[in-house]
């Protein structure tokens, strides 16, 4: 391996870091230089296991070699080639194993390269497709509450998290939002899916008396995990899902998280068994090696759009890397390591201890709700008093100079791990953030 270079300390200047406290960081740097499979190794060799596989987006692990030599043969063979009016086998190869994964009738794939491109991508073809069917009075997107569908224009708006709009004043209009499902006075510490809440889903049929037909779809998380592991309750997407149907809305169901074996299967669609007419997808795709999303439709949606126009571009939409050939080389050779390892399979074994682990946490001092669904879990603290956020940051960092890898929102610590993930993991992510929520005053 290459000796790793140590940055200078005024080498950190020039990375504008996203949606962090450059300033802190950059006073306190903790830097990644390699990952292979449960974990990373900082500059100094001191190794830390992955409890969020990456950013949700690891999940066969890290530095697998069958994806690194798919890549690497990749780059000699073709670099890039564009897929504007023109096309190259392996897009349609990757587009091909995708569709194989996604619910039945869900075959049509169109590829960008980021969760955020997903779920803008999504909107834009709901919209055309009520445009193509003759509604094109139906403009009108509904998101929900707390959840998070990436940073782009459509996908902030339709987003539920403040801190990610205030700062940018414009949001697109005709969007209007479901109240969020989080209700811990009567589902605190609710294992699986909580009890309480399907009726949420009924606001819709209020948004549709004051919008009438105007309201061309509903997009939310299967599992909002950004937001803090939001589990959705029993009957919520059956409810939403049924509601869609009877007011010729198109559900999108964002899976950038929830897909690829996350909630121990494919997506979240199967395991939770409703079926959306659209859903976005990124991450796991690629096991993260390279930036690809995607939205998978319905074939009614495709041939809506596709066949409502005679010839030329059916879908005035695109990205110059849609398809990219190391992209599409990555993800032909994640999904056959998931097919291979059954990595939905597995995640799905291992949920129930790591489940039991992470309800062993409300004994810890000033946890108020533990939350969990497949690989997911949610472990929600008592705020500092007049300092949000602040308790679970301390945590997090704590946590890493204990070796472990965690990610927080607000005073929620949420844990993810790669689906490789084994027992003795398991004992030593949780046994590690009890340790550190001992450690940090409340
Ligand atoms: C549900 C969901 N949608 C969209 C996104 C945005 O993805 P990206 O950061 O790749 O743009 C995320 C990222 O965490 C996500 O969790």
């Amino acid at each position: 391996m290459n000796e790793i270079q140590i940055p200078r300390r005024n080498n950190l200047d020039a990375f504008w870091m996203p949606y962090s406290d450059n300033k802190y960081f950059k006073s306190t740097p903790r830097l990644l230089a390699r990952a292979e499979g449960m974990s990373y190794f900082t500059q100094d060799g001191q190794e830390v296991l992955d409890g969020t596989a990456g950013l949700w987006c690891c999940n066969a692990g890290h530095g697998r070699r069958e994806i690194v030599e798919a890549i690497q043969k990749q780059a000699a063979v073709m670099d890039f080639a564009p897929t504007f009016q023109l096309g190259h086998p392996i897009a349609f190869e990757a587009a091909a194993r995708v569709a194989e994964m996604t619910p039945e009738g869900m075959d049509r794939v169109f590829f960008v390269n980021s969760g955020s491109e997903a779920a803008d991508t999504a909107l834009k073809i709901a919209l055309a497709y009520h445009k193509a069917r003759g509604e094109s009075q139906r403009v009108r997107l509904v998101g929900r509450e707390r959840g998070y569908h990436g940073v782009g224009f459509g996908g902030m708006s339709v987003g539920g998290i403040g801190g990610n709009r205030k700062q940018f004043g414009a949001q697109l209009p005709y969007v209007d939002h479901l109240p969020h499902t989080h209700l811990p006075a009567k589902n605190a510490f609710s294992r699986d899916q909580p009890e309480h809440g399907a009726d949420l889903a009924e606001v819709l049929e209020n948004l549709v008396q004051l919008h009438g037909d105007t309201i061309a779809a509903v997009i939310v998380e299967p599992l909002a995990g950004s937001t803090g592991v939001l589990v959705p309750p029993k009957g919520y997407l059956e409810k939403l899902r049924q509601l869609c149907t009877r007011h010729g809305i198109l559900l999108i169901f964002d899976e950038v998280i929830t897909g690829f074996g996350r909630i121990g299967a494919n997506f979240g669609a199967e395991r939770l068994g409703v079926t959306p007419d659209i859903m976005t997808m990124a991450k796991g795709l690629t096991n993260a090696a390279v930036p690809m999303g995607a939205v998978a439709t319905s074939n009614l949606v495709y041939e809506t759009i596709v066949d409502g126009v005679p010839a030329g571009i059916e879908l005035f939409h695109g990205y110059t890397y849609s398809g990219h050939p190391l992209a599409s080389a990555a993800a032909i050779a994640t999904l056959d390591l998931h097919r291979a390892e059954d990595l939905p399979g597995r995640s799905r074994a291992m949920e129930g201890y790591f489940g039991d682990a992470a309800h062993a946490m409300r004994d810890a001092p000033g946890v108020i709700d533990v939350r969990n669904f497949g690989l997911v879990a949610g472990i929600e603290l008592e705020p500092r008093v007049g300092k949000p956020g602040a308790r679970a940051m301390e945590i997090f960092r704590t946590c890493f100079d204990k070796g472990v890898l965690t990610r927080v929102t607000g005073d929620i610590v949420a844990l993810s791990p790669p689906l490789i993930v084994e027992r003795p993991h398991v004992d030593r992510l949780f046994g590690t953030l009890a340790e550190a929520i001992h450690a940090v005053p409340a």
